[in-house]
Formats: structure tokens, sequence, C-alpha cells
């Protein structure tokens, strides 16, 4: 019995899944049947946002409906403002956006009437809502870091212009905004990931889609899943320079501890994203004038693949990326958040569509029945 137990579910297959496919062995990844890298070149973050909740690339009618919707949206709610103001500036914005989340699901009065819960198609307009919100939550948190005022939205903007500029309170070069739209598309949606797997655990109990959310976010919040690209920019700090990444990765090694950014739980041979991101960070690298990141980038890489042969994951070209965009450190990961909200919500859904209350078993390892002593 004991040998039947995956640990960490790795290997198991617990649903099927028409929204992507994670291929190891030819080192792919299908959102909807199209490779990410295709999306990543020929489509923006909000068409791939409508793939993942419709199944099909939006047409020109669909798409522009579709961007007026996001667009209206954007504003920042004043009760998340409020309540984004009354926690201390310590809270990392990781809590800060869960929290933001939590308050958004709240606030939705259509969550208290009895069986709308797990409507499919309120639950697609709750969906887009908090993916329209998320930009806003996430640059207000950084902006609150730096002692500045909330910015405005822009309605004549992309989505993904409009989140640096909300960010910024300027919108950057094309060079920059494009890279930014690539590594949304690419955290946007990875199969039965930790986070995805929380929201469907909790969408199965017929839950909202608000909570499914708010507990995603708690479980990307850990280094061994999205909290590792804020992890990935300590490591470059700690490291310093392309000279010294041999010696600190050998006693970082030794001293048992893991590299973030490097492997993987289902790629073994290289994660299919990090190609595409590589590029846009070298695009970013060349724009900004930075070519020692590319050298440290390189120099760990190697170093970590003559040591182990583990290679790197999409955290690691993602973490220099946003921090050369200007970004606070800790801000990474909420980023992950704005992305990913699109898949994990299109999880729900199909969660819902095709319901089981989601609940293992275990084997029981504590003390043997005893009596409890009697107080006498
Ligand atoms: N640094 C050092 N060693 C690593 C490593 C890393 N980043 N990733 C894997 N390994 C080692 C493990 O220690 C283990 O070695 P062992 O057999 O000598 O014990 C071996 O490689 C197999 O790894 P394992 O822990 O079984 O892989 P996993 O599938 O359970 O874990 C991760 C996958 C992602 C949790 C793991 O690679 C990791 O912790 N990476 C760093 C965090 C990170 O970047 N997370 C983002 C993922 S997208």
């Amino acid at each position: 019995m004991l040998d039947d137990i995956k640990k960490g579910l790795a290997g198991v297959v617990v649903d099927v899944t028409a929204i992507s496919k994670v291929n190891p062995d030819t080192n792919s990844l299908l959102y909807r049947g199209y490779p990410v890298q295709q999306l990543a070149e020929r489509c923006t973050a909000e068409e791939v946002a409508y793939l993942l909740w419709h199944g099909e690339l939006p047409n020109a009618q669909q798409l522009a409906e579709f961007e007026t919707l996001e667009r209206s949206l954007r504003h920042l709610n004043p009760t998340v403002k409020d309540a984004m103001d009354a926690l201390p500036l310590s809270a990392h914005p990781m809590d800060v956006v869960r929290t933001a989340v939590s308050v958004l699901g709240a606030l939705d009065e259509s969550l208290t009437t009895d069986g709308t819960w797990i409507d499919g198609d309120l639950t697609l307009e709750r969906s887009i809502r908090m993916w329209a919100q998320l930009p806003a939550i996430v640059a207000y948190a950084q902006r609150r870091m730096r002692d500045q005022e909330l910015v405005e939205p822009r309605d004549d903007l992309g989505y993904s212009a409009n989140f640096l500029h909300m960010t910024f309170g300027e919108v950057p070069e094309l060079v920059v905004v494009n890279a930014f739209d690539v590594s949304m598309i690419l955290y946007a949606e990875h199969s039965f990931n930790a986070s995805t797997f929380t929201a469907r655990v909790i969408a199965s109990t017929l839950s909202d889609v608000y909570s499914a959310v708010t507990g995603a976010i708690g479980a990307l919040k850990g280094p061994l899943h999205g909290g590792a690209n804020e992890a990935v920019m300590h490591v470059f700090r700690e490291v310093g320079t392309a000279d010294a990444a041999t010696g600190w990765l050998a006693d970082a090694l030794a001293a048992k501890r893991k590299i973030m950014g490097f492997g993987h739980r289902v790629y073994k041979n290289g994660d299919s994203r990090v190609p595409t991101m590589k590029a846009a960070l070298e695009t970013l690298v060349a724009h900004y004038e930075r070519p020692e990141v590319l050298d440290l980038y390189d120099a760990l890489e190697r170093a970590m693949d003559e040591a182990k042969g583990i290679k790197p994951n999409l955290d690691y070209p993602s973490g220099p990326a946003y921090d050369l965009m200007g970004f606070e450190t800790e801000i990474f990961t909420p980023l992950f958040i704005a992305a990913r909200v699109t898949g994990w919500t299109a999880h729900v859904r199909e969660q819902l569509a095709a319901n089981a209350l989601i609940r293992p078993l275990s084997l029981y390892t504590g003390p043997d029945e005893r009596a409890v002593p009697s107080r006498d």
C-alpha cells in the first residue's frame, strides 16, 4: 500500500482537460491546440485570454467586443482600493493582491443569489471582470510600495500597454510592451499545476470562482511554484556577476539549496516556454543596454547544466525581464497572477461542467486506537 502512494501526485492523471496540453517528450505546450510559441508571436494577451475561455481565437468582431468589454472594466474598484490602503506597507504584494481578489468576491452582489455561484455564464462574466481588474490591482500594489498615487486606466491602449501605463504612469516603448505581452501569454496557462489544481479543488466543492482564484493565489505564492520568479531575482543579486556563477553554484549545491528558476515537475529536458521568453529578455537587454544581465543568465545556466543537467524554467528568464522593465521584485509573482487568472478560471468552468468532488484518500500512520485517559 505504501508503494502505491504517489507523493505530490507525481505522474497521476486526475481528470481530462481540453484547455492545454503539455508534452514533455516533444517539449511542447498547446493552448486549445495552438503552440504557445506561435500564440506569443502572432497574438495579443487579449486574444489568448479569449481563446482559453472560449476554445477558439476570436474573429475581428468578437475581438473588438471583447476588448471594449475589458477596457470598460479597468477602473480599480474604490472599495478594493480602500481595502488595499488599509493593509500595512510591510504586507507582501501577493497577500495584498490575494486580499483584493477576495474583496472583489465579497462585493459581487450576484453571488448572494442562490444557485448562481456555479452558473457557467456568470462564472465567465466574473472571470473577465477579475482579469480586467487585476492590472489595476497589481499596478496599484506596486505604486503604493513607492508612495505613488493610483494611475487611472486609458481606454485607448491594449491590455499590456495599459497595464504598464497604470504601473509606471507612462507607456514604455513598443519593444517593452511586446516583451511584457509575451510574458502574459506564456504565463496564462499550464494544465494541472499546483495553483490550477487548487482552483479546481475549490470549484469541485461548488464554491465560487473568486474563492477558487483566492485559493489559487495562495498556492502560487510558494517559491516551488510562482514565487520562483521573485526568488530568481534574489539569486541573480546574490551571484552578482557571470564570473562568480560557477563558484556560487558549487557552494549553493553543496549547501543542498534548490536553485530557483531551474527544474520542473513535468519538463525534465527543458521548459518549452523558455526559448520564447529568453528571446524577449534578449530584446530588453539590447533595449536597456544591459549585456551583463545576459552574461550572468548564460553563465548560471551553463554551470547548472554542467553540475546537475537541470534546465531553466519560465521563471528564469521572466525574473530578470521584469526587473529590467522596472518592476519591484515582490511584484513579479503578482504579474503571474494577472496572467494565470485566465487559465485558472477556464479550468474552474471546465471543472463545473463535469464536476466530481475532489477528495483523495490517505494512508493513516498515526497511533493505533487508544482510550482518552480518564479524568478521575
Ligand atoms: N536546484 C537544485 N536541485 C534540483 C532543482 C533545483 N532547482 N530541481 C530539481 N533538483 C534536484 C532535486 O534535488 C532532486 O535531486 P535528488 O534526486 O538528488 O534528490 C532531483 O533534481 C529531482 O528533483 P525533484 O525534486 O524530484 O523534482 P520535482 O519534480 O519534485 O520538483 C521543482 C520540481 C520545480 C519543485 C524543483 O525543480 C524546484 O524546486 N525548482 C526550483 C523552484 C522553481 O524554479 N520553481 C518553479 C517551477 S516552474
